[in-house]
C-alpha cells in the first residue's frame, strides 16, 4: 500500500509512519522545510519526503503527489491556548491555516490519486472538534471546521470510491500535549495520557478497513 502523511515528524504521525514502514508499505511524508526533510529522512529510513509548509497552504499546490494513494492521513497540527480577549490574529491564522485550510488544500491535490486507488482520507481531529472549552477557541474552531470538511468530503467522494474517516483523540502523550501542559501551567505526566501508539493503531485500522464498510468517526479517550 502507498500512503501520504502529514505530521510524521513527531507524536502520533511519527508512530504511524514507523508502523507503515515496518510492514513494508510505501510512505510519503510531508516536511515543513528542507532541513526538516533531511531530519525526517534520517529518522524514517525508506520514506519519501515532500516539502511544503502547512502554515502556507498554497505551498501544497505544487507538490508532486504519487499517481495512486491508498491513504492520505492528516496528522499535522498546532495549538495555541488563550482567552479570546488575548488571542491575536497571528495565533488564529496559524491554527486555521495548519489545522484546516492546509488539509483542505492537500486533500484537493491528492484526490485524483485517492480516487485512482479507492483510498481513504483520515483526518486526525480532537475532542476539541466536538466541544469548545474556555482557552481553546482558535484550536477548537479549526478542529470544528475540520469535522465539517470531513463530513462534506465524505458525501462528495462516496461515488468515487474514496472513504473519509475522522479520529477524535483525547489528550495523547506527545510534544503537543507537553506544550499544552506548559500553557496551562500544569505538571506533565506522560503516563496519565493516551499513548501515541494507541492512536496510531486506531488510524491503521481505518486505513486497512476492508472495502465493504466505512468508519466515519472514531473517538479515542484516555481510559
Ligand atoms: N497530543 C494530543 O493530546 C492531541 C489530542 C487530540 C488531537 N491531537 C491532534 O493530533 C495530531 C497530531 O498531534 P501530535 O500530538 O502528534 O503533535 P506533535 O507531536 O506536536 O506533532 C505535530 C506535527 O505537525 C507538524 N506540523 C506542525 N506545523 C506544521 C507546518 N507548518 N508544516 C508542516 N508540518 C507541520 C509538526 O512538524 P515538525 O515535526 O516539523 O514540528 C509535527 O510533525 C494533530 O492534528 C493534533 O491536533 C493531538
Amino acid at each position: 500500500m502507498r500512503h501520504l502523511l502529514t505530521g510524521a515528524g513527531s507524536g502520533i504521525g511519527a508512530v504511524l509512519a514507523q508502523r507503515l514502514l515496518a510492514r513494508g508499505d510505501e510512505v510519503v511524508v510531508l516536511a515543513r522545510s528542507p532541513e526538516r526533510a533531511e531530519e525526517m529522512a534520517a529518522d524514517l529510513p525508506g520514506v519519501e519526503v515532500l516539502v511544503a509548509d502547512l502554515a502556507r497552504p498554497e505551498s501544497v499546490e505544487s507538490l508532486a503527489v504519487p499517481d495512486a494513494l491508498d491513504s492520505l492521513v492528516h496528522a499535522a497540527g498546532v495549538v495555541e491556548l488563550g482567552p479570546v480577549s488575548e488571542l491575536g490574529v497571528e495565533a488564529w491564522t496559524a491554527q486555521l491555516q495548519v489545522n484546516l485550510v492546509a488539509p483542505a488544500a492537500l486533500t484537493r491535490v491528492a484526490l485524483p490519486a485517492l480516487r485512482q486507488a479507492g483510498g481513504t482520507v483520515v483526518f486526525v481531529n480532537s475532542g476539541a472538534g466536538l466541544h469548545a472549552h474556555p482557552q481553546w477557541s482558535a484550536y477548537a474552531a479549526s478542529k470544528h471546521g475540520l469535522r465539517a470538511l470531513a463530513d462534506s468530503l465524505r458525501g462528495e467522494e462516496a461515488g468515487h470510491g474514496v472513504r473519509v474517516s475522522t479520529v477524535y483523540p483525547g489528550r495523547t502523550a506527545t510534544p503537543m500535549q507537553e506544550k499544552v501542559h506548559e500553557q496551562e501551567g500544569r505538571a506533565y505526566d506522560a503516563a496519565a495520557w493516551i499513548r501515541p501508539e494507541t492512536v496510531a493503531d486506531a488510524i491503521l485500522h481505518l486505513v486497512d478497513l476492508p472495502h465493504d464498510a466505512t468508519m466515519s468517526d472514531v473517538t479515542v479517550r484516555p481510559a
